[in-house]
């Protein structure tokens, strides 16, 4: 088929599911694609701000599901993954950063010190450290969007999910103090076939509403 074709297929095909199969579980080797999706997502100057924590066992989904509006999808999926962001993007995080860069491409750490500056300069000390939180969230959406889009192309479904409280979710998955901080979740897994929202028509504005060309 068509790479158009496939992509727009199975983007009306996705939607938020409200109520997944638990009987079914994702496959290792989609799970393992499903992660990389997540890994090979791109941030703001490569920093990767964050931390995916799967959730298997079922006690604690069960917690988390008490704080996350009782939505049955925490419990019923397959993977829950809840996303974190990292709170204090600061010096020593970026040198993580550009030790893994002379690492990777067998270049020395010196030179890149002009880059490291650049960045310091933006955001650890310059105005954006202001809302350094704000930004090191939006890197976060930007890998959920790349797990939302890489699972309906492959035929798995997904909700992302923000109706919890990430207070609660700290405190429950341990973070409190280890500098990761919670702001959403993906679940997922396979629709149940009697979900509600299945059969929904999908709502979106016309493309003459979003688009705008100047
Ligand atoms: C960031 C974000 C958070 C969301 N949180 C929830 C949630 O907590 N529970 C839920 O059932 N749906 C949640 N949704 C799903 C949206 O309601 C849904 O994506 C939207 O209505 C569009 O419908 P569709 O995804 O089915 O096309 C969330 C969506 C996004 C993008």
């Amino acid at each position: 088929m068509d790479i158009r074709e496939t992509i727009k297929n199975s983007l009306h095909w996705r939607y938020a599911v409200k109520k997944f199969d638990a009987t079914r579980k994702i496959n290792s080797a989609d799970w393992e694609m499903l992660k990389e999706s997540l890994r090979l997502t791109p941030s703001s100057y490569g920093l990767q701000p964050w931390k995916f924590i799967t959730v298997e066992t079922p006690e604690l989904r069960q917690k988390l599901r008490e704080v996350s509006w009782n939505q049955s999808q925490v419990t019923d999926c397959s993977h829950y993954v809840v996303l974190a962001y990292k709170e204090k993007v600061d010096a020593a995080f970026i040198r993580k950063n550009m030790t893994k860069i002379a690492q990777v491409r067998q270049v020395p750490l010196e030179s890149l010190a002009g880059f490291e500056k650049a960045i310091i300069s933006d955001i650890v000390e310059g105005p954006r450290s202001a809302v350094i939180e704000a930004w090191a969230q939006r890197q976060v959406y930007i890998a959920m969007g790349f797990l939302l889009e890489t699972a309906a192309l492959m035929g798995v479904d997904s909700t992302p999910m923000e109706g919890l409280d990430p207070n609660a979710y700290d405190t429950l998955l341990g973070l409190k103090g280890s500098g990761w901080k919670t702001v959403a979740a993906v679940a997922l897994g396979y629709r149940h076939a009697e979900d509600p929202f299945l059969k929904l028509t999908k709502v979106r504005f016309d493309d003459s509403e979003v688009f705008e060309v100047r």
